[in-house]
């Protein structure tokens, strides 16, 4: 039997149909956004990332919600199309895009300069920007591309914001990481760029890995100051991330996405789940999975002295000497 018919055999359509079915049903998670009746007026959230994908409806979910929202983009257009987008859908005015690239160590500083000066309060932070793909680049700070901006840019913004949330707490930082740290591992050469392979997600497994490593340090620090930190994986989700893939592997991806991979919108549920639930309240240095419960991470994520090591060469990496 040919693959052609394979695909038109009744039982093999019926059976992916069943099972595309059963996956789409179970990939809502168990809470649901729209069900969520807390308000965020009077809240300022900032999301990085926000101009597509996931960080868009997350975006979009707290404008609905009545905050004040930030849109950090590091392209003035596509942000700026963003932004006109969410006031129209939602109707609330209090939207501002600020640009930020996060695989500058400058850019990032002058982002939270800028922020630091004209906000009075930050009650929610979500790391959500992020890169797969990439190939060996290094940045003017010294460091491999990928790493830069899923790790180093967002841990430097998020030290650099932290007085401000712990003013406004309660306040909820959320990190965007994936199911994939299980793939990654430890090496802090990395960060410069060596031992690295560069195939597929490889480096971007490491980079999430780092990613709830760094989180659960600091919500350790931060115990007691009303400001938590989560870092949660959103799912598989049809968006622009295998953009710098080859195009047969996004060809296949999307192909197989339209049946079993979440939207955007069902992507943004987790990450919004952490940052305005009631549920979450006052949970802090958890990892939450795409349905919105709370497990348990790779063991190397849950090392502890390994955080605390972590935590303290990213803090060198990015401090300015
Ligand atoms: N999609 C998935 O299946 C999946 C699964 C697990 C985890 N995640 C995580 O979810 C997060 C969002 O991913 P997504 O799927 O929504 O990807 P996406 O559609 O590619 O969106 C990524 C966003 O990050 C921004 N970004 C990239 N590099 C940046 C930089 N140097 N400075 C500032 N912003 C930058 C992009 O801006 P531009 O548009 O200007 O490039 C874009 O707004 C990521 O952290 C990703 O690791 C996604």
């Amino acid at each position: 039997m040919g693959w052609l018919d394979v695909l038109w055999n009744p039982v093999w359509a019926i059976s992916t149909a069943l099972l595309a079915l059963v996956v789409r049903m179970q990939r809502r998670g168990r809470w649901d956004p729209h069900a969520c009746t807390v308000r965020l007026k009077g809240k300022t959230a900032i999301v990085t990332g926000a101009n597509t994908g996931i960080g868009k409806s997350i975006a979009l979910d707290f404008a609905r919600r009545g905050a004040r929202v930030i849109l950090a983009c590091r392209s003035e257009a596509r942000g700026t199309a963003t932004l006109k987008e969410i006031r129209e859908k939602t109707g609330n005015r209090d939207i501002h895009l600020r640009l930020v690239d996060l695989s500058s160590l400058d850019s990032v500083r002058e982002f939270t300069k800028r922020i630091l000066e004209e906000e009075k309060a930050l009650h929610i932070l979500v790391n959500n920007a992020g890169i797969s793909g990439l190939p060996r680049q290094i940045t003017k700070d010294g460091f491999d591309v990928s790493f830069a901006t899923n790790h180093l840019g967002p841990f430097l913004l998020t030290n650099l914001l932290l007085d401000l949330m712990k003013r406004s707490a309660p306040a909820r930082i959320v990190n965007l990481s994936s199911v994939n740290h299980v793939k990654g591992e430890v090496d802090f050469s990395h960060f410069h760029g060596e031992n690295l392979t560069y195939h597929r997600d490889n480096v971007y497994n490491h980079t999430k890995l780092h990613n709830i490593i760094c989180t659960n340090e600091l919500a350790r620090r931060l115990e007691g100051t009303g400001v938590t930190a989560n870092s949660v994986h959103p799912g598989v989700v049809m968006t622009e991330v295998m953009r710098h893939y080859p195009f047969m592997f996004r060809f296949l991806f999307n192909c197989i996405g339209i049946f079993f991979f979440k939207s955007p919108d069902e992507g943004a549920f987790s990450p919004t789940f952490c940052a305005v639930s009631e549920e979450m309240e006052g949970i802090t240095g958890k990892y939450c999975d795409s349905d919105c419960s709370l497990v348990l991470p790779a063991p190397l994520a849950r090392d502890a002295a390994l955080a605390v090591k972590d935590f303290e060469i990213c803090e060198r990496l990015t401090s300015k000497l």
